[in-house]
């Protein structure tokens, strides 16, 4: 039966995992998944997380199955942080949202609702995007393409390529974007920018699928989730992926959500009844733990301001990494200027290594990065900050 069967290539970033666990250097470095670690080198635990967990312990619950669309009061948390509690949208009752296994769960949910709606469509994807994407649109069945994103020679973004590569996508085409800390680039879009995305969004009749993984990481809440707004106030339906294994540590849990923004309530409630669909097919319906949490957290006020101190808390060391590893690279001897790491957002810096760099960092001095260059910044801390930068140093010299 299986004597066809090809093996597979290993996963380009939680393959990396595999290897960094394998590895037995003792100085080793894991800068390859998009996870935070403390000032420590230490996964945090969060304090919002373990009270609301306390709390829950306290009053032990039987576990039922959960409607198949998840745990109403974190479907309606996840709505108000993604488009504002006090949203019109909101109040017309026009967005279908559903629990989903992560993120990845959200936008396989989306591909899927999306493939049997449009088969022919095609998929954009920015270029690079995040590795799995192309994978779970392709898998869901549709043609990826990409448009053009990451402008190497400038540090930044080919917005020019990219508005170019929307103004000539046929109608229907889904668009793969990130709301915001660009995975892999850091590089994010203007708001200016972003009006000019959504004006052509608008005029080609695409549809917009925002993926928000990283809410809270680049400038704040209210900030990151910006974006939404806009597609809200022209008028679009578009599709929004929602994690929180970052923004609550919850990794493991795999909490997250899929958003549907409908012209109607009479659509929306058509709209649901397609996605619940699709996950009762998949897997019938999801886990209670971490939506549980968060749902908790986001309800409670006095947990909510827990979490968004929190978030803060990494979001500002992050940055404050940036900066530190631009200064130690320069201290190691690298006369280049790297300005551009402090300009990108979010977990990740595109270094601008190449895979033979990165694979030299890997084999010669056990520091995991992404083979395209991608190292994750919020996995640095003062203590192994000087071996990454002289490291990196060490390849940049050749
Ligand atoms: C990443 O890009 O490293 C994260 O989104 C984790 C993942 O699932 O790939």
């Amino acid at each position: 039966l299986f004597s066809a069967v090809a093996m597979a290539p290993r996963d380009p970033i939680l393959g990396l995992n595999e290897q960094f666990n394998a590895d037995t250097n003792p100085a080793k470095v894991n800068l390859g998944v998009g996870v935070y670690y403390d000032e420590n080198g230490k996964l945090p635990l969060l304090r919002c997380v373990a009270e609301a967990e306390a709390g829950m312990q306290a009053a032990p619950k039987a576990r039922g199955y959960l409607p198949i669309d998840g745990i109403a009061a974190y479907d309606k948390a996840v709505q108000g942080l993604v488009f504002g509690a006090d949203s019109d949208i909101l109040k017309a009752g026009r967005v279908a949202t559903v629990q989903a296994i992560g993120g990845t769960g959200g936008l396989k949910i989306g591909a899927d609702f999306l493939q049997k709606l449009n088969p022919a469509a095609k998929v954009l994807i920015s270029d690079p995007s995040w590795e799995n994407h192309r994978a779970l649109f392709t898998n869901a069945g549709f043609t990826v393409d990409a448009y053009p994103y990451y402008d190497a020679e400038n540090r930044g973004i080919n917005f020019a390529g990219m508005l170019a590569a929307l103004n000539a996508a046929p109608a229907r085409t889904v668009v793969v974007l990130h709301a915001c800390c660009h995975n892999p680039t850091g590089y994010d879009l203007t708001a200016a920018q972003w009006e000019q995305v959504v004006a052509a969004v608008k005029a080609r009749g695409l549809v917009a699928f925002l993926d928000m993984a990283y809410q809270g990481f680049g400038e704040g809440i209210a900030e990151d989730g910006a974006v939404i707004q806009q597609f809200l106030a022209a008028g679009l339906d578009f599709f929004v992926s929602t994690s929180f294994s970052k923004s609550f540590s919850l990794y493991g849990e795999r909490v997250g959500a899929l958003s549907v923004v409908c012209a109607s309530a009479d659509e929306t409630a058509k709209v649901l009844s397609q996605l619940k669909i699709v996950i009762r097919t998949n897997y019938s319906n999801p886990p209670t733990h971490g939506a549980q949490v968060v749902a908790t957290v986001l309800g409670t006020p006095a947990l909510r301001s827990m979490w968004e101190e929190e978030l803060a808390g990494m979001r500002v060391r992050i940055k404050a990494m940036r900066g530190a590893l631009v200064a130690a690279l320069k201290a190691a001897g690298v006369t280049a200027d790297l300005e551009f790491v402090t300009r990108q957002k979010g977990m990740f810096s595109y270094s601008g290594l190449n895979a033979a760099q990165m694979q030299r960092l890997r084999s010669e001095f056990g520091i995991y990065g992404v083979d395209s260059g991608r190292i994750c910044v919020a996995a640095l801390n003062e203590k192994n900050l000087p071996a990454v930068a002289a490291a990196m140093a060490a390849v940049m010299r050749g």
